[in-house]
């Protein structure tokens, strides 16, 4: 069994889990670990990682899955909503519509992830007029600043290890 890596990552959350990943998988059987590349559709299962964009992957990731035939296929990202597990399943499940008939879905993994300061700066311009609509926003952004986290990775870790038939 050969594995790639194949993920998209602007601010290093998504590459955290994607570097877990790796460390899993016994580099023989490791065929591709990075942004999406053609050399990854020499693995039989690819771990496709995003990070969240609009409540779906990024366009990148859209990209690679639309050229996926024929491949075992496990979904996982961080998205910086994190606080209900349904919102993961929402959008895993826009995300998979990108990918075509053939291929399987192994499973999927989401945890929330950290934004960038000028996300809070953001919000505290909203909170001047609006303290009622920015106080949820507030508390998400600040309750995401430590993820992903040590839970998130073990949490990861479970989700994967299944489909590594490497240890
Ligand atoms: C342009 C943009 C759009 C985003 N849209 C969403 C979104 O719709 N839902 C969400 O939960 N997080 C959203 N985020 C937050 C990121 O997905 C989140 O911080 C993620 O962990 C970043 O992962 P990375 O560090 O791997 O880039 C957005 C971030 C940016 C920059």
């Amino acid at each position: 069994m050969k594995y790639a890596v194949v993920f998209e990552s602007r601010t290093g959350n998504t590459a955290k889990l994607a570097e877990h990943i790796k460390s899993l998988i016994s580099p023989e059987n490791l065929v591709f670990f990075g942004k999406s590349s053609p050399d990854a559709a020499q693995a039989d299962l690819i771990f496709v990682g995003t990070w969240t964009d609009k409540g779906t992957c990024c366009d990148e990731i859209a990209g690679f899955l639309k050229g996926l035939s024929g491949k075992q296929i496990f979904i996982f990202g961080t998205a910086g909503f994190g606080g209900l597990p349904e919102y993961f399943n929402v959008i895993t499940s826009r995300i998979v519509k990108n990918i075509p008939s053939g291929n399987i879905i192994k499973g999927s993994y989401f945890c929330q992830g950290k934004m960038p300061q000028s996300v809070r700066t953001r919000y505290e311009a909203i909170e001047k007029t609006d303290p009622l609509k920015a106080k949820p926003m507030l508390e998400n952004f600040d309750k995401a600043l430590s993820h992903p986290d040590k839970n998130d990775i073990e949490r990861l870790e479970k989700a994967v290890l299944p489909f590594l038939n490497n240890l």
